[in-house]
């Protein structure tokens, strides 16, 4: 791939799995020059596709960009991205955007997907991943599923990327488990101490 334009054409023409017959955009970042920190999400939901096309843009996105402002790091600094590219669905009368629901991927679409992952992590070359919940940390590891409590703000080198990876949880696990939120911005804290060390990157 020479670009990401040429990648979010070849995820349009996709069909490695059956999620682009609900497939309505392809969700992807603004390019950036110098990608720092790439924050890596589980996949779109409903907001992604059906209305923006940008990644993290709904409910789960606002809890993302708030956390990110209270330890001062800049969502707009940052290159965001999903481990599954299409919006996986389940069907639903009471979808708010269709008559569908957001459901976690299968493992196997994780797998299906990751040839594009991989492709825009080697066109970014970022210096961190910062992994947002338990998909996207299992995609990097080529795990089918891992422990978060083992992993969390505990940063690692990837020979496979060339970059470090520094596992969050998901930003929407704090809706279903409030006192995930002290956690969190201590993790948070911690990566952005680990930036400035590393990087001089003051997010
Ligand atoms: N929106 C995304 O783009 N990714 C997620 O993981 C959740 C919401």
């Amino acid at each position: 791939m020479k670009g990401l334009n040429e990648l979010k054409a070849a995820i349009g023409n996709c069909t490695n799995c059956t999620l682009y017959e609900t497939r309505s955009c392809v969700v992807m970042d603004e390019e950036r020059e110098r990608v720092i920190l790439l924050l890596l999400g589980e996949a779109p939901g409903g907001h992604e596709d059906r209305i923006s096309g940008k990644p993290f843009s709904g409910e789960a996105g606002h809890i993302l960009t708030d956390l990110l402002e209270k330890v001062g790091l800049k969502r707009n600094q940052c290159y965001i991205t999903n481990s599954v590219k299409c919006r996986p669905t389940k069907p639903s009368q009471k979808g708010r955007y269709g008559p569908y629901a957001n459901r976690k991927p299968k493992v196997s679409e994780i797998k299906a997907c990751r040839c594009f992952l991989e492709n825009e992590i080697s066109l970014l070359k970022p210096k961190v991943i910062a992994t947002l919940g338990g998909v996207p940390l299992g995609s990097i590891l080529h795990k089918s599923s891992v422990r978060l409590e083992e992993y969390h703000g505990k940063p690692f080198f990837s020979q496979e990327f060339n970059c470090y990876v520094f596992p969050l949880y998901h930003p929407a696990s704090i809706i279903y488990r409030p006192r995930l939120g002290q956690v969190y911005e201590e993790d948070l804290n911690k990566l952005k101490i680990f930036l400035s060390n590393k990087f001089n990157e003051k997010g």
